[in-house]
């Protein structure tokens, strides 16, 4: 079933942007929107609030604010499962041993500095499209990628 999911390349592997990029573009999955942004504290908190009781909350937020991020809207069979299998594990070094090929284990370091996210459900897809990519009340035409 075609679903729509929110991938986003975080500080750490914006440098390395081509690289993923190529790999979504080579996979199943087709890239429907895509922008660069620099997310302030605020926005970092609201969208990773589910996070916000976390003994790593503190560390996510500064990390995710050291520098700007690439959101992407992504389109396929499945997207949301699919988009988060390219990822692998969220540790980066967990991915280095259980999934080499993966992005995490190709292009990030660690537990918090794990280059890419992607949504976890089709629920939490909805709410992080809308965070990045507002469907209503921003400026300009309507982007119908
Ligand atoms: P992400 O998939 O974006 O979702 C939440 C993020 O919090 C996660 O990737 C990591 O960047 C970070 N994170 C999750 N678990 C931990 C952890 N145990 N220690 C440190 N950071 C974590």
């Amino acid at each position: 079933k075609k679903e729509r999911t929110l991938a986003m390349i975080k500080p750490d592997a914006v440098a390395k942007m081509g690289a993923i990029i190529e790999m979504i573009l080579s996979s199943d999955l087709t890239i429907t929107k895509m922008k660069m942004v620099a997310l302030t504290r605020k926005e970092a908190v609201d969208f990773y609030v589910e996070h916000q009781t976390k003994t790593f909350f503190n560390d996510l937020i500064n990390f995710m604010i050291s520098g700007p991020v690439i959101a992407m809207e992504i389109l396929g069979d499945e997207s949301v499962c699919a988009w988060r299998k390219l990822l692998g594990p969220t540790n980066s070094s967990t991915a280095r041993s259980e999934s080499p090929n993966s992005i995490r284990a190709k292009f990030g370091t660690d537990g918090t500095k794990n280059a890419a996210h992607g949504s976890d459900s089709v629920a939490s897809a909805a709410r992080e499209l809308e965070f990045f990519f507002p469907t209503s009340g921003g400026r300009g035409p309507p982007n119908t990628a």
